[in-house]
């Protein structure tokens, strides 16, 4: 029986020094699991003599399983240690690869800005709140009657051809201009009336100066003892706000049927300063909008008593304003929502 003992007693020395050898070659935790495998897994000899102790005899099983299980001991130990070591080896790698640069320029979001047409709206709101005025909407589909009839384009007036309107049918249209807002106000509000209305506006037109939407500002000021003098304070007002005070502001006589006397307004050319150029055709000039006088037939399509009561208008593109204003030479570029234009703005 003895005999037995150290016969297990050499088998296992042997394991343990045939183990010691296979552990100076682990290099990794994969190794490492081989390693554990072979010594300690259920093909192993520790486990296998474990599994079949009854062969021996029932005597000396307890001396056997303790034998055993020494050596089973000092293995597992070691295999923990150098679990351990590999472990934090491998740790302090992956650390160390996956390591923040904290000098690293950092990833930017990129972020939209507000459309430059509703940019010049909002500022030329904000002049015109300053002077008390209210801001009034109206429908971009109107009716025959608002956009032309009441605003004195009796049915054959030679200048309806001039707005190129898209009809829905005979009497329904898209609006050619905001004009037809002075209406629909005046209608339902009593004196005073000082109001801007902005909004978009359809013509069959398209060209490099043209779309068939764009957005216009219309103005209305009346009230009892209104002159040309207000309107030219007015308009002089919103053009030194918007393009700058050394811009000289001048009157054309015009016509609109709405208006009487009509204008058309220009400020001097800051390209050339005043002496001609390509952008202004030479006159040293720019349009930027058409004012007037109410024309007095109008009050009476509003209940509007023409003998007390007097007023002005006027009416802007507000793309055009935007393209004078920051030097756009082509309008389609409104209207391509291409970031990178809008963004400069
Ligand atoms: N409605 C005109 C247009 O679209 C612009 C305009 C001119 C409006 C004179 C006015 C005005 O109110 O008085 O061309």
């Amino acid at each position: 029986m003895e005999e037995k003992i150290n016969s297990l007693k050499n088998e296992l020395d042997e394991v343990f020094l045939s183990f010691i050898k296979d552990k100076n070659e682990v290099k990794s935790l994969f190794d490492l699991d081989l390693l554990e495998s072979k010594y300690l897994g259920k093909k192993s000899f520790i486990a296998q003599t474990l599994k079949n102790i009854n062969d021996f005899p029932q005597q000396i099983k307890p001396l056997v399983g303790k034998t055993v299980n020494e050596t089973r001991k000092k293995i597992e130990d070691d295999i923990k240690l150098l679990r351990d070591d590999f472990t934090k080896v491998e740790y302090d790698k992956k650390l160390r690869e996956e390591k923040f640069d904290l000098t690293l320029p950092g990833r930017t979001l990129t972020y939209g800005s507000k459309n430059i047409i509703s940019q010049v709206i909002e500022e030329i709101q904000e002049i015109f709140i300053g002077l008390g005025y209210e801001i009034a909407e109206g429908p971009e589909v109107e009716t025959d009657y608002y956009n032309f009839e009441a605003l004195n384009h009796p049915p054959d007036h030679p200048a309806r051809s001039l707005h190129d309107t898209f009809f829905i049918s005979e009497n329904i249209l898209l609006r050619t201009h905001t004009s037809p807002v002075q209406i629909r106000y005046m209608e339902k509000h009593k004196l005073p009336v000082y109001i801007i209305a902005p909004g978009k506006v359809y013509r069959k037109d398209y060209d490099v100066t043209h779309t068939p939407m764009f957005t216009q500002i219309e103005g209305l000021a009346v009230d009892k003892n209104i002159n040309f003098g207000n309107l030219k304070w007015t308009l002089e007002t919103l053009a030194h706000s918007v393009f700058g005070k050394d811009r000289k502001v001048r009157f054309r006589p015009h016509y609109f049927p709405f208006t009487e006397p009509s204008a058309e307004v220009d400020v001097s050319c800051n390209i050339c300063g005043g002496d001609g150029c390509r952008v202004c055709s030479g006159t040293g000039w720019l349009e930027i909008l058409g004012a007037g006088m109410v024309d007095p037939n109008l009050y009476k399509f509003v209940n509007y008593d023409p003998e007390t009561v007097n007023g002005f208008a006027f009416g802007m593109g507000v793309e055009r304003i935007a393209m004078l204003k920051y030097g756009i030479d082509d309008l389609r570029l409104f209207f391509e929502n291409d970031i990178r234009f809008l963004k400069q703005f």
